[in-house]
Formats: C-alpha cells, structure tokens, sequence
C-alpha cells in the first residue's frame, strides 16, 4: 500500500453522468487530499490526515508543495502511427488550396499512406511509442491509435502489429483501431465496394487470429465511402463482435445516421452535424466525440458540443493528432479551445477527456478517481483546478502516475 499526499485539491469526477450538462458545483474536490494505491489500483481517495489514520503501515509518497490530481486523460481518438509529415499540405490550405482539393491532387491522407508504408514494422513501432510518449508527458495515459495509412491487408497489418507492440513498450496503455476503410487506396484495382470486400475477406480474419483489435473505424465521407457502400463491411464487423467507430459528418452530413444504425461505440468529427443529427445522436447510446484539434487544423467549425450534451448526449474529447488534419497532438489545449468556443463547463471538459472518453474506448476502470479504478492520475503544480483549462495547455503535469507507477516527476 502506498499513500500520495497531501494534496492541495483532488478531483475525483465521482458520481458525474455519461451524458447531458455538468455544473461545476457538480464536481467533488477533495481539499488536503491523498490517493492510496496498491497493485496498480486505487483503494482509497481522502481527506489526507484521514488516509495516514486508515493506512497507518503503509508507504508514504510524501509530497512537497502544492498540487492539483486529475484523472490521466483518455484520448479516443488518435492515428499516431504515421511516417512523415505534412507540412506542405499545411501551408497549402493555409493559402487557400482546401483539404479536400489537396487530396484530390494525389496529396492528404495518400501521401500519408506513400509515407507509412516505406516504413518497417519496427520503425512504425519507434514513431508510436515517441509519440505516445510524448502525450504521456501531457498527461494522456490512455492513447486509441488508428491504423488507415497501411490500405492493404499488409500494410494494416504492419501498422497494427506496430501500435501493439508499442503498447508492450510505452507506459501508457493503447488501444488500437483498425481504420482500413479510410480511403480506397490508388493502388486497388476495383470500386470501392471491392477494396471493402477484400478487407472482410482477407483482413478481419487475421485481426481475430492475431487479436490485433476489437475496433473497426470507417471514413463515411463524399470524398473516401458512402453509406451505402459501407453498409456490408459494418454488418460483418457488428457480426464478428468488433465495436465500430465512425469519422462521421466531417465535411457532410450521413455518417453519424450509419453510426446509430450500426450501433456504434462513437461517432467522431461531427463538424457538419445539424438538429437532426444532434438530436439522433443525443437519442442513441453513441457517444459524440468531438476533434477540435482538427478543426483548428483546417481551420473549420468546431463539432456542436454544447448543443450535444444539451439534448443529452454524451460527448468526448479527443485529439484526433494525424499529421494531416490535426498535426498538433496536444489534447487539453484542444479541449480548452473547444470549452471557450462551444461554452463548455470545466467538468464537461473534464468529463469529455476521461470518463466520457473511457466509455468509447468501452473501459470503465479508469477516467474517475475512485477506489476500483486503475491508479492513473497526474498532478498539476497549482492550488486551484480550473488552472488546468485557463492556461490552455501551457501548464503541464509536474508528475504523472500510471497503473500505480510513478512515470513522469
Ligand atoms: O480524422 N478524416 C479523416 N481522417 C483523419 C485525417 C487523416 C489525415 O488527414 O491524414 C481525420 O481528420
Ligand atoms: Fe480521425
């Protein structure tokens, strides 16, 4: 057993809802607190003096000067797994060219592909751990990683052999997503409907042998598949038990409606989302993940947050960090652009970035700081937690603990 303490503020996230608004006054803030850990698990959160009275044989991590504790961020939606960058497309948009032209112009996601697939296995597994290590830095101690720049059977399974090995190989814990359905990939030789067959066909069977993932993502967009297209690649993953996750309304509407009607854990982007999407979606047991790093990326509208959790829904947070529409990875500056924009509270962006996102990962031991849960939580060096979204990102963790270990101080 090990105490950490004392603490000038602990927020545990205890008893808030999976959907609808949050009050601030809803959060429980524990003062002069202290965590008490043992096998990687949290046994007990407290007042401080009333831990040391509990756990009188126990270890103290005594600490010195004062900090706010947090639950270690969830970030459910990620493709860290990418050789290159796209600077150039960057600069691009920015002088006017749009990301869909710059796509259709052999750019995008396609040179993203050229640039992973020169990549070896191992290599793609350096690149996710330096960069999943990077959000740990930032207080991300649980990463989904996407794959979608392989686009062959090959090359997906390159990629997700490398985001799982980068798992045995970061403190952080990933989770890794097929997203094979972003693009039909210039090189196949049929429509769009084929590529997706051959996917079924030839690419699920292995994710099952090699227990590679238990997610599928597909990109439902004019520009990559329709809904109609779609339609059977997602029947056979709902068959075979993978959770679904789709890159829904991003520039137009429709994904989201497959999304509910394929059940789908979450519906990610949102950006073009209108009422009647909002609505269906606040109606359904989705949950609504909004990217405003992509946003800021492109340089377009955030999701509908507030409008989201006003009708119910549950909405997430996450960073949505791939080197073409959101290059810059850094989720709590993301989430706090996203509050000051969409009048969000600081419990639903807190919400938003671990609990709520937990749930589209399908993980509930973790994202609140209560006894059960798995002993991720970082400290910020301030006395007061609105800190954490006031200064947008600046203010980094002082000492991250994941799953009981202290890996950051
Ligand atoms: O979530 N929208 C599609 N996919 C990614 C972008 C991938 C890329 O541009 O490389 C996204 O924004
Ligand atoms: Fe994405």
């Amino acid at each position: 057993m090990e105490l950490i303490g004392p603490l000038s503020q602990l927020v545990t996230l205890q008893d808030l809802p999976l959907r609808g608004p949050i009050s601030d006054n809803d959060l429980v803030v524990i003062s002069n607190a202290g965590i008490a850990i043992k096998n990687g698990t949290i046994v007990a959160v407290d007042n401080w003096e009333s831990l040391l009275t509990s756990f009188p044989n126990a270890n103290i991590h005594a600490l010195e000067g004062a900090y706010v504790a947090v639950p270690g961020y969830i970030d459910c939606h990620t493709h860290i797994c990418f050789g290159g960058n796209r600077a150039r497309d960057f600069a691009l948009r920015n002088a006017g060219v749009s990301y869909l032209e710059i796509a259709q112009s052999g750019g995008g996601i396609w040179d993203t592909v050229t640039q992973t697939r020169k990549c070896t296995e191992q290599e793609l597994t350096q690149i996710v751990i330096k960069n999943a290590n990077k959000h740990l830095q930032l207080g991300v101690t649980t990463i989904e990683v996407k794959s979608g720049y392989g686009l062959s059977v090959e090359e997906e399974l390159k990629m997700l052999r490398a985001i799982n090995s980068g798992n045995n190989k970061t403190a952080a814990d990933l989770v890794a997503t097929c997203l094979a359905a972003h693009l039909k990939p210039k090189d196949f030789n049929g429509s769009n409907e084929a590529y997706l067959d051959y996917l079924v066909t030839n690419l699920f069977p292995v994710l099952q042998s090699e227990n590679l993932t238990k997610r599928i993502d597909a990109f439902i967009e004019t520009s990559a598949f329709s809904a109609s297209e779609i339609a059977p690649y997602l029947q056979s993953a709902k068959e075979l038990g993978f959770d679904i996750t789709i890159h829904a309304d991003q520039f137009t509407t429709g994904g989201s409606e497959v999304a509910l009607q394929y059940g789908a854990i979450s519906a990610d982007h949102l950006e073009a989302s209108e009422d009647k999407e909002i609505e269906a979606l606040a109606n359904s047991n989705t949950i609504a993940v909004a990217l405003p790093g992509a946003s800021v990326g492109l340089g377009c509208a955030f999701a509908p947050a507030r409008k989201i959790i006003d009708k119910g829904g549950a909405l997430a947070i996450a960073s949505d960090w791939n080197p073409g529409s959101a290059p810059m990875g850094d989720l709590v500056c993301q989430a706090s652009i996203l509050a000051t924009f969409e009048k969000l509270t600081t419990a639903e962006v807190l919400a938003g970035i671990t609990f709520r996102a937990a749930a589209a990962l399908n993980l509930f031991d973790r994202g609140r700081l209560i006894a059960g849960n798995k002993a991720d939580f970082i400290l910020y060096s301030t006395t007061d937690y609105r800190d954490i979204l006031y200064y947008q990102g600046s203010l980094r963790p002082s000492k991250i603990w994941k799953s009981g270990k202290l890996v950051s101080a």
